[in-house]
């Protein structure tokens, strides 16, 4: 059995969670919510000198510097599986993710799994040779796993909001999730006081939503600056909340 450090919940690191997932005794997550880098193709589409074309290229080039694509190591999903009390994960992908995920989760371990879509409402109207990039997908594999809604809107799989500009700005990430999403899933596939982990935590969003829905967090961002503005998003969460009880 790895892991045989002792396991500080309610914590976040500044590691590698190839790393730092080693020190997490075997069966002791009750959910894995994780959002990891995202694999861009380049190719394809109109791509002129156009205005639209310089803006999806900004676009790319802000992803890239800030190490945000095509550098998922795949084999962190083993070290999940192995953490978790029993498959109960949510993955946060794109199209081109979601074979890969398929062939691990249901062709390997016979999970069952659920598509949760997150519609931006107010896109970029850039659709020249394409679709318009106004979805995010949520994929939920389980096998055994908690997944009970306890109200009408909870249940729903599509959730609708504008892109969220204002996030971005405060927390200086460019693919922050909406913290009233992740809390839904926290709600609808954990109970109070279990052990939520992300091993991919960019500004914090999964940790903050643990703190508000009154589960225990752990997690994992590699990057210095999004690992700070995680630690202070969750500290103020806690403040914040701290305040109202009092
Ligand atoms: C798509 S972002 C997550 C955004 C997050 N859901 C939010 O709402 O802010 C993915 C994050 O994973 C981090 N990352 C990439 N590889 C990592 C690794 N091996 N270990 C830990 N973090 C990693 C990146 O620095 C990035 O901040």
């Amino acid at each position: 059995m790895k892991g045989k450090n002792i396991l500080q919940v309610n914590q976040i690191y500044n590691q590698d969670c190839l790393i730092g997932l080693k020190d997490i005794p075997d069966k002791t997550i009750d959910l894995v919510i994780i959002d990891p880098p995202y694999d861009i193709c380049t190719k394809g589409g109109c791509k002129g000198k156009t205005r639209i074309a310089k803006h999806m290229k900004n676009l790319e080039d802000e992803l890239i510097k800030n190490d945000l694509v095509n550098a998922f190591n795949y084999s962190v999903l083993d070290e999940l599986v192995r953490v978790m009390k029993r498959i109960n994960i949510y993955i946060w992908c794109n199209g081109r993710q979601i074979p890969i995920y398929i062939k691990y989760f249901i062709e390997k371990l016979d999970c069952k799994l659920e598509i949760l879509i997150w519609n931006k409402t107010n896109p970029m109207p850039l659709y020249s040779c394409k679709y318009m990039s106004d979805k995010e997908y949520c994929l939920y594999f389980r096998k055994n796993g908690y997944c009970q809604p306890k109200n009408y809107e909870d249940a729903k799989t599509v959730y609708y909001s504008t892109i969220n500009i204002k996030d971005k700005k405060l927390y200086g990430h460019p693919t922050i999730k909406p913290v009233e999403l992740i809390r839904k899933i926290i709600r609808n596939s954990s109970k109070e006081n279990d052990l939520v982990l992300d091993c991919f935590l960019g500004s914090g969003t999964t940790a903050v939503a643990s703190v508000l829905e009154n589960r225990n967090y752990i997690g994992y961002e590699i990057n210095k600056k999004y690992y700070e503005i995680a630690k202070k998003r969750i500290s103020d969460t806690l403040k914040e909340r701290d305040d109202v009880d009092e």
